[in-house]
């Protein structure tokens, strides 16, 4: 359709019409005849007894093929206006494949295997008939007692750019046009703004942070991705610096749609219009009806008060009727770019021979397996006891051990009945004789379990005594060669509302460990989880350990083979692993302090420390090791002064100097010495992967712009500063063998 038509269809509608555009609700609205869904659904939800649900808008988490061409049919039957619905859904991190959780994804540090995994996740969709995905979230985290972080990029803001655009392009396509092709669907960029950084890590709570920590860090992964052509973006919960987002008026329109140039469709977060009341900021419904649209939402997420509110709210205001004529355009458009005026089921009807082929295909799932094996880390190998021998006897114990139930809180079309557990992964390896397997603890304690509140019912019911399960490990592990733990924090302890305060493993789970270590067994652990956890007492027992996070459908396979040595471990942590809970939050790039905790001083009280823990966290950002070994030396530096048109040009070579081939993430740091702004004491500038056979020296390249070394000063211009500056060449954030310096002028610089 063209752009005067839609503007003929926006003209065409009357105002109820109009604001049940910006309506979003659930499938149930439309099910049974009127009366069942007047006194239940609408009624529940507060909708006026009038509202006509076949003028709304866009339909939240139906998924399905069949629920979705019946429901298009239906709605374009009963509905004056005929504009097709819209169908979106929480599609995180795959539909039927799933894929590895987001953060664990990060950490293959390969952003084309993450783009490739969208765009699976988007064909899955496509097939399935959802138009829009609330994917991808970039919110920055420092803090793992947020349930969320599972669902992030991590903490760096380097990765959340790549991520962000990586994920757009894979879910929209890269195509640059208006228009959303065949296979693709629309992506929603999340929760704008802050939300990643809860006071205290507590789900919902308020951000406070500065205007510069804002633009520095939270928000150029927003940025990449309205860059990227993102086609929806979604309000926070939270409130950053005492005003709620959804009803932040700079934040959505003088930043987001002025400044960052973001023209497409803002959708609350589920219930936030009505929570402007309940954050104190609204008085009532109407209030909080006229805060959201002045602030820009668009699109009001399963509430009543866009649709009961907003024609008293506009009439007679025709600033609000202009604003309310905005919102509904961009929906309209956002159907046209998907085609849904050329055909509203999107292919959906003559789809259906492809399905059985897509949906789950091979290609997909080894798409699944090869991100989950580079997404795994490989915390600790004393003494190369990894790979295990095929000769080994290995006894595998723990929760995980045969647990299906490894896709994490988000993956809502995941079926467990498609996922490969370890004990089947290892036996694609190994014949049954050689592994001896079982549940070693229960998964939670009972006080845990009864925290989780709803999600009690998905857990596992325990029905062993604790202590006999205690006893048949210590059997099986006393018999075996090599002891292999399945550890882990359950799904439901992190993603939305799983904040916790001492996130460690369960204590069935430790007590298990130190019983199994006492052995004097050689011991792998592994770790399943949606967040770094303390791991400072379990890396003390282990001889091995590797940080599994939710490793998707796919997992027990990447993880066996990553266990036998079919596939070398090569990811790298996108969030610092802190040592204990006192060190929260514990991040790689921070601030410089004027009294910096150094070593040459020994124990000095009055430096910036801990007087009963290191500042050093357990693992830092960026590590992870591999069964080979690397050597780095530097090969050449263009210049020690670079100015705007004269970049530093630097080649490293890399000798993988170990038995095994395997895969490097070379990452490089810079320090900014002395500016007008403290700066971190290391930034990630840029990363390159590199695959060398065992005995392989290969060359990285590597340029330094001035670009590169901008930041916002005072006047939160985004601008580079003459000066000098340190570079940090190596394996993680710490572990950075090569360095050297170079200055920026002012200015021309003559050579
Ligand atoms: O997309 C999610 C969001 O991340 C959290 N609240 C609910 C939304 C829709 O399900």
């Amino acid at each position: 359709m063209q752009n005067n038509q839609l503007l003929e269809k926006l003209g065409s509608l009357t105002v109820e019409e109009k604001i049940g555009q910006l309506v979003q609700l659930t499938g149930d609205f439309f099910e049974g005849d009127l009366d069942t869904v007047v006194t239940g659904p609408l009624k529940k939800l507060g909708l006026h007894q009038n509202y006509n649900v076949y003028n709304t808008g866009s339909i939240l988490n139906v998924t399905d093929r069949e629920k979705i061409i019946q429901l298009q049919t239906d709605y374009l039957e009963k509905s004056n206006h005929k504009i097709p619905l819209l169908f979106m859904a929480d599609i995180i991190y795959g539909y039927r494949t799933i894929f590895p959780i987001p953060l664990a994804q990060t950490c293959s540090w390969n952003f084309e295997s993450i783009e490739y995994a969208a765009s699976i996740a988007a064909r899955e969709c496509y097939e399935e008939g959802v138009h829009v995905t609330f994917s991808p979230m970039v919110d920055i985290v420092r803090d793992p007692r947020w349930g969320r972080v599972m669902e992030s990029s991590g903490e760096d803001t380097l990765l959340a750019k790549k991520y962000a655009e990586s994920m757009v392009h894979g879910i929209q396509g890269r195509q640059g046009e208006n228009s959303i092709p065949a296979d693709k669907i629309a992506a929603c960029v999340k929760h704008f703004a802050a939300y990643g950084a809860p006071v205290a890590g507590r789900e919902y709570n308020a951000v406070d942070m500065s205007e510069h920590m804002l633009r520095e860090y939270y928000l150029p992964g927003y940025q990449a991705a309205i860059d990227a052509g993102v086609k929806l973006v979604m309000t926070a919960f939270n409130t950053l610096n005492g005003i709620p987002a959804t009803g932040n008026k700079w934040l959505n329109r003088d930043l987001l749609r002025q400044e960052m140039k973001f023209d497409g469709v803002l959708i609350s977060d589920y219930a936030a219009v009505e929570e402007l009341i309940m954050h104190g900021y609204a008085e009532d419904e109407a209030a909080a009806a006229k805060l959201a649209l002045v602030a820009g939402v668009d699109i009001d997420m399963k509430t009543a008060v866009y649709a009961n509110q907003l024609e008293n709210v506009i009439n007679g205001n025709e600033e609000l009727q202009q604003l309310l004529d905005d919102a509904v355009y961009r929906v309209l458009k956002l159907k046209n770019d998907l085609g849904l005026f050329e055909d509203p089921f999107r292919g959906l009807k003559e789809s259906r021979p492809l399905l059985a082929t897509r949906i789950l295909s091979d290609e997909h799932k080894t798409a699944a397996r090869s991100l989950a094996e580079q997404s795994l880390v490989l915390l600790k190998n004393e003494q190369e006891l990894l790979p295990l021998s095929k000769q080994a006897k290995i006894a595998l114990i723990g929760p995980y051990a045969e647990e299906t139930s490894t896709l994490g809180m988000w993956a809502i079309k995941g079926d467990e009945r498609d996922t490969v557990n370890l004990k089947t992964g290892l036996l694609k390896h190994v014949d049954p004789e050689q592994i001896s397997v079982c549940r070693g603890s229960h998964l939670l304690p009972d006080y845990a379990r009864d925290a989780l509140g709803k999600y009690v019912d998905k857990l596992p019911v325990e029905t062993v005594d604790e202590d006999v399960l205690l006893q048949e490990a210590v059997r099986k592990a006393s018999e075996a060669d090599v002891v292999v733990l399945a550890l882990g924090e359950s799904i439901y302890q992190s993603g939305e509302g799983g904040s916790r305060t001492n996130p460690t493993l369960p204590e069935p789970q430790l007590k298990l460990l130190h019983e199994v270590s006492q052995l004097n067994k050689k011991l792998v652990v592994i770790v399943y989880s949606g967040r770094p956890l303390i791991l400072t007492e379990v890396a003390a027992q282990a001889d091995a350990l590797i940080q599994a996070w939710y490793p998707g459908t796919m997992g027990g396979e990447a993880l066996a083979n990553i266990l036998y040595g079919t596939a070398n471990p090569s990811g790298k942590l996108a969030m610092t692993f802190p040592r204990s809970v006192g060190q929260i939050p514990v991040y790689y790039n921070e601030l410089k302090t004027g009294r910096p905790n150094l070593p040459e001083n020994g124990f000095y009280r009055f430096a910036s420390r801990y007087i009963d823990e290191a500042n050093e966290p357990l693992y830092p950002f960026g590590y992870g090791k591999s069964y080979t070994t690397f050597d780095y030396s530097l090969l050449s530096v263009s210049r020690k002064e670079m100015s705007a048109d004269k970049p530093v040009d630097i080649e490293v070579s890399v000798t993988n100097t170990g038995k095994y081939d395997g895969k490097e993430t070379v990452q490089l740091y810079i320090r900014d010495q002395f500016a007008s702004v403290a700066r971190p004491i290391k930034m990630l500038a840029d990363f390159k992967q590199i695959f060398l056979r065992s005995g392989e020296t290969g060359t990285v390249q590597f340029s330094i712009s001035e670009d590169m070394l901008k930041f916002y000063g005072t006047s939160m211009k985004f601008e580079s500063e003459p000066g000098d500056f340190e570079v940090y060449i190596g394996t993680s954030s710490q572990e950075t063998p090569l360095t050297f310096n170079f200055a920026l002028r002012a200015g021309e610089h003559d050579e």
